[in-house]
Order: C-alpha cells, then sequence, then structure tokens
C-alpha cells in the first residue's frame, strides 16, 4: 500500500535522463529476535557505520546485520576532530539519508553528546525523534555512569531498544584525557564488565566494546547473555564494527590518516580510487575530452536548428545562431559513432 502511495505521489526521476539506483530487494529488515538467534548460534554479527543514503545502499546490498548511523559522522563526514560537536539536526538528516538507502539491516541511531545526559526524559525525548524523525529501529548510547544506566532504562521502557557502548566512549574524552583504550588496569577492566553487565540488567539488547584488550572483552562477553559487538577489542565479541570510511580506506588525506585507529583492517583503498578518478575528470575536462560524443547524448533535429538559429537571429542573437549551428555541424561528424537519441527527454 505504502509502495503504491510512493508510486503515485513522488516525482520520479525518468529512466532516459538519470540511471538512477534500483529499487532495494523488498528483503525483511534485520530485528533485535534475529540477532538474539544469531547470538545464540554463536555466529558473528556484522555492523557497519552509515551517514548517506550511498553507504546506506552498499551496506544493504552487502548483507551487513546492522547499520549504525554514528555520531563518528561529526569526524568522518563533517572533518571535526571529535564526535563532540554534532547535533542531534544534523544526526537526524543523517539518519533519514541512511534509512532511504538501507532496507535490510537493523538500523541503529547514535545519540549525541549534549541530548540525552541532563535527564532520563532529555535522553527519552531525543531517542523518540531519533526513531520518528530519523526513521532508525533502535539508538545507542554511550557510557556507564549511572544517570546513564537510568537513561538507558527509561528509553527502554519507553519502547525503544537500546544499544549500550563501554570502554572507550568517544564522547567523553574530557574526562578519558583523550581517545585512549580503557580496561588496562584490574579496576578499568573490571569496570569495563560492570559497566556492560548493568546495561543488560537495565534491558540493553547488545553492548558495543570499543578499544580495550581482548581479554577484558572475552570476559565481558562470556559474562553477558547479550551480544558485544567490538571495535578494537578483539576477537572474541559477538560481532564486530568498523567505521565505514576507515574501513573502505576513504580517507587519505593526511589529516585523517592520522586519526584511522590502528585496530581498523582497510579492506579497500577506495580513497585512492577517488583521487584518480577526480583527477582524470580534472584533467579530461581541462583537455576537452570529457565529455565525448558517448556523453552527449540529446539531439535536436536539424529542421530544429535552422528555426532555432532563425529565432535566435529575430532576437539579435547572431553569434548564439552560429554558435548552435556550429555545434550541430560538429555533432553531425559523430553521427554514426554514436546511437541516435529517440527520447523526448
Ligand atoms: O559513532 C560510531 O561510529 C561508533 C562506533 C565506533 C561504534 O560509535
Amino acid at each position: 500500500m505504502l509502495r503504491f502511495a510512493r508510486r503515485l505521489l513522488s516525482n520520479m526521476p525518468e529512466s532516459t535522463v538519470y540511471g538512477g539506483p534500483k529499487p532495494q530487494a523488498s528483503e525483511q529488515r534485520v530485528t533485535i529476535n534475529q540477532l538474539r538467534q544469531k547470538y545464540r548460534r554463536g555466529d558473528p554479527i556484522t555492523m557497519v557505520t552509515a551517514y548517506d543514503y550511498p553507504s546506506a545502499v552498499h551496506i544493504d546490498l552487502a548483507g551487513i546485520d546492522v547499520c549504525l548511523v554514528g555520531d563518528s559522522a561529526a569526524m568522518v563526514v563533517h572533518g571535526h576532530d571529535t564526535t563532540l560537536p554534532i547535533s542531534l539536526d544534523e544526526m537526524l538528516v543523517h539518519c533519514r539519508a541512511v534509512a532511504r538507502g538501507a532496507s535490510r539491516p537493523l538500523l541503529i541511531g547514535d545519540l549525541p553528546f549534549g541530548y540525552y545526559e541532563s535527564s532520563s526524559s532529555q535522553a527519552v525525548s531525543t531517542a523518540v525523534r531519533v526513531l520518528k524523525e530519523g526513521g532508525m529501529d533502535a539508538i545507542k548510547l554511550e557510557g556507564g555512569a549511572p544517570s546513564r544506566i537510568s537513561a538507558a532504562k527509561a528509553i527502554v521502557e519507553a519502547g525503544i531498544a537500546v544499544m549500550g557502548h563501554v570502554g572507550l566512549t568517544p564522547q567523553a574524552i574530557s574526562v578519558l584525557g583523550g581517545f585512549r583504550p580503557q580496561g588496562k588496569t584490574v579496576s578499568s577492566a573490571v569496570k569495563v564488565v560492570e559497566t556492560a553487565l548493568a546495561l543488560q540488567e537495565v534491558g540493553c539488547f547488545a553492548v558495543v566494546m570499543e578499544c580495550v584488550p581482548a581479554p577484558v572483552a572475552a570476559a565481558a562477553t562470556s559474562a553477558l547473555q547479550i551480544p558485544t559487538i567490538g571495535i578494537g577489542a578483539g576477537p572474541y565479541c559477538s560481532g564486530q564494527v568498523l567505521v565505514y570510511h576507515d574501513l573502505l580506506g576513504m580517507l587519505q588525506h593526511p589529516h585523517h590518516a592520522k586519526v584511522t585507529p590502528k585496530f581498523c583492517k582497510q579492506y579497500g583503498h577506495v580513497g585512492d580510487v577517488i583521487n584518480k578518478a577526480l583527477s582524470e575528470f580534472k584533467q579530461e575536462v581541462g583537455n576537452r575530452v570529457f565529455p565525448g560524443p558517448s556523453h552527449t547524448p540529446y539531439k535536436i533535429a536539424a529542421d530544429d536548428i535552422d528555426g532555432f538559429a532563425k529565432e535566435l537571429g529575430k532576437l539579435g542573437l547572431e553569434e548564439a545562431a552560429s554558435a548552435a549551428t556550429a555545434a550541430a555541424a560538429a555533432d553531425m561528424e559523430t553521427v554514426g559513432k554514436t546511437s541516435p537519441d529517440t527520447s523526448s527527454a
């Protein structure tokens, strides 16, 4: 029914003009229950961040289980040095774009810094906006201070699934003293496990473990009855998450190379591919190689060119008329090399 309404109401681009993305396969959305089943079977859960429509489409096509609209957007999309500056409104724009692109993975939206720390009711309001306005299925929040545990509880009680996040919680760099691994001392390691247990206790369905030694993540994974999703936490978690741009090797700029974490394996070197494509575009436009005949698809009939030139003449635009006639003559020389344009687009 919704699909039908969309077809009637939306002004879809014509395929003759834009070869736009194909509609996504209407596979069912991954649910929290399915993640639980995977966890019980011991099948690793996959999670990748996305921030816009194209990244969401790629994550969907790859069959990734969970798509996180992370506040890492502040760094990898907006170019900030930390995750702190991003606003809720900015996050919601990212969430909506991702929701349009990914129809299969479970969608989780991060609660941004400054929008859930003051009270549980502030946290619930923000979480509600992430679902209602951002189109997400669940939210993630960082930390395990008593107020965060209460906030997580209140959000779950409001009917919203919550993923916790322990270990290195980037929103807390002010008190952590920077992006520092956690759980490297006995007390810090115990705190990681206790915090994860407290989040489980109030109803979180999973917990991200960021930048902790593998034995600490292994202990937490063993102690919990919900999945742990590791990032820089070694192989013993129930699943793994990476940031899209890091995983793809997308940011080759020296600034970003500096912030690409050392635990991240780069599965691609997309940044090199992008740099090469942009340089080629620059060169081909500079040399007038692009657009060539095969990328100049729209034709106007010879009779219409004559009529057009006459009308331009009447308007006193003789030079424009000559330009049109010369371009049409040059175009004629290429006829036969390209397929004729038969559309009216
Ligand atoms: O914001 C983010 O991308 C995250 C992941 C690193 C888990 O929180």
